[in-house]
């Protein structure tokens, strides 16, 4: 007889039925006249009972081979269990070995070193904490196309090789032919603003670089970064889409993965407090606000680790610390008309310690503002002359922002470093697998 195929996600649909599942085994357990194998396939976990005088020996015998990790085809009726792992049970007919798997399967349940999961972090992947993790950062992903496609956003794909730099963080480069130097993006953003005059509104998704030797728990040297460009926004404009973002993804992973949230052990009361309005701080009074509560922040320096999670620790919800100084900022951002010593721009900072999230400015829509401001900084000027013609031909309000996605997955997963909200995170000590 064809076998009939299928997931664990769709059996409650296969009910009564005799079908085939492929997968791994999980766990294993017998007492000698009945064995039960827990399986997972990718999309959950099935048990599966084996009867001993209900099989033909071949197939009772063939249990006894099985280790963690052997990748298996089980036959048989499925039915509802409640008890079960995963909510259903198979009563078992046929066992299938497709792959053995030695016994020296490294993760076993027991705690192991972060460096030794790392190192074999393409079997990490497979356990229960992992797998959900990754399925809340597809969902977090998904909301996002989703939430953009919704509002007429075209999403633009930019290029990873580039002659500009954006951001003041160190550069990956490489040699590009006859043309020099390449270097690996630190942000879309550049190129998102050219395509913003083209489309109105507008965002990126894709990997970003950044050679930073900092071996923090929010650091990675190549991550993802959603950055929407809006044309004709001011910088209140993108705080408020900003805000509806994070409020509309935070509900939708708490509306549909309530599951792996529990496998996170996530507090979700604190996911359900993120409702705007979220406060939006100036600077220059979150500076006195730090001061008063120790920092020795000082007015002009960027806000450092201690200072957002001393900052934040008064907040449910994100909040806006809005117009930085100059100095402390890219030279993209616009002036603020009302203290030039400052930028229209905004970081959004995650409550319960998790720091900055967003990077968001208006940009500088003067051209000879914006030259003056390539020269300060000492960039070459050449390869932003396409970048200035933004300026020169029709030049318009804009404003946009970057979402750092470990970061996002970090704070609604309530996971402590972004190592593991990554599949194959790259640190500058961890370049393999
Ligand atoms: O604040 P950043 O540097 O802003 C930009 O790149 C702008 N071009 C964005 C824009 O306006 N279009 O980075 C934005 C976000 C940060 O808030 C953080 O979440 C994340 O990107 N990020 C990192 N995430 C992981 N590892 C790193 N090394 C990161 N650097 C920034
Ligand atoms: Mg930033």
């Amino acid at each position: 007889m064809p076998k009939t195929y299928a997931t664990v996600a769709t059996l409650p649909k296969v009910v009564t039925q005799t079908v085939t599942v492929r997968g791994w085994v999980a766990h294993l357990r017998s007492s000698g006249k009945v064995a039960f194998i827990v399986m997972r396939d990718g999309t959950g976990l099935l048990q599966c009972v084996l009867v001993k005088n209900q099989l033909t020996p071949e197939v009772w015998e063939r249990f006894a081979t099985l280790t963690q990790e052997t990748s298996i085809a089980v036959t048989g009726e499925v039915r509802a269990e409640p008890r079960a792992p995963g909510g259903h049970e198979m009563g078992v007919t046929d066992l299938e070995v497709l792959g053995t798997s030695p016994h020296d399967y490294p993760i076993q349940p027991k705690e192991h070193g972060i460096d030794f999961l790392l190192d074999n972090r393409h079997l990490w992947l497979r356990s229960p904490r992992q797998v959900a993790l990754m399925r809340v950062r597809h969902e977090i992903e998904q909301s996002i196309h989703d939430f953009y496609y919704e509002r007429g956003f075209i999403h633009v794909d930019t290029p990873i090789l580039t002659a500009a730099i954006g951001e003041r963080s160190g550069l990956f480069s490489t040699e590009y032919f006859e043309e020099g130097t390449a270097y690996l993006a630190q942000t879309g953003q550049l190129y998102g603003e050219a395509a913003a005059a083209a489309l109105g509104c507008i965002y990126t998704f894709g990997p970003t670089f950044r050679a930073e030797k900092s071996k923090t728990r929010r650091h990675l040297t190549e991550f993802w970064m959603i950055e929407p460009e809006m044309a004709f926004y001011d910088t209140h404009a993108s705080m408020q889409l900003q805000e509806e973002m994070l409020v509309s993804i935070v509900g939708r992973v708490l509306e549909r993965r309530q599951a792996e949230l529990k496998e996170l052990e996530r507090d979700v009361s604190k996911l359900e407090a993120i409702q705007g309005p979220f406060p939006r701080i100036a600077y220059t009074d979150a500076v006195a606000t730090l001061q008063a509560k120790g920092s020795a922040i000082v007015w002009g320096d960027d806000l450092g680790a201690e200072d957002e999670t001393l900052l934040v620790a008064d907040y449910q919800t994100p909040i806006f610390v809005c117009n930085y100084p100059k100095q402390a900022k890219a030279f993209y951002m616009k002036e603020n008309p009302d203290d030039p010593r400052t930028v229209l721009c905004d970081d959004c900072l995650a409550p319960e310690g998790y720091g900055e999230i967003i990077g968001g400015s208006q940009r500088e829509d003067d051209h000879d503002k914006l030259l003056a401001r390539i020269h300060e900084e000492g960039l070459p000027v050449d390869a932003y002359g396409w970048y200035l013609d933004l300026r020169k031909y029709g030049t318009f309000v804009h404003s946009g922002f970057g979402l750092g996605l470990e970061r996002t997955v970090a704070w609604i997963t309530g996971t402590p470093h972004i190592r593991e909200c990554i599949a194959f995170p790259r640190m500058m000590h961890r370049l393999r697998p």
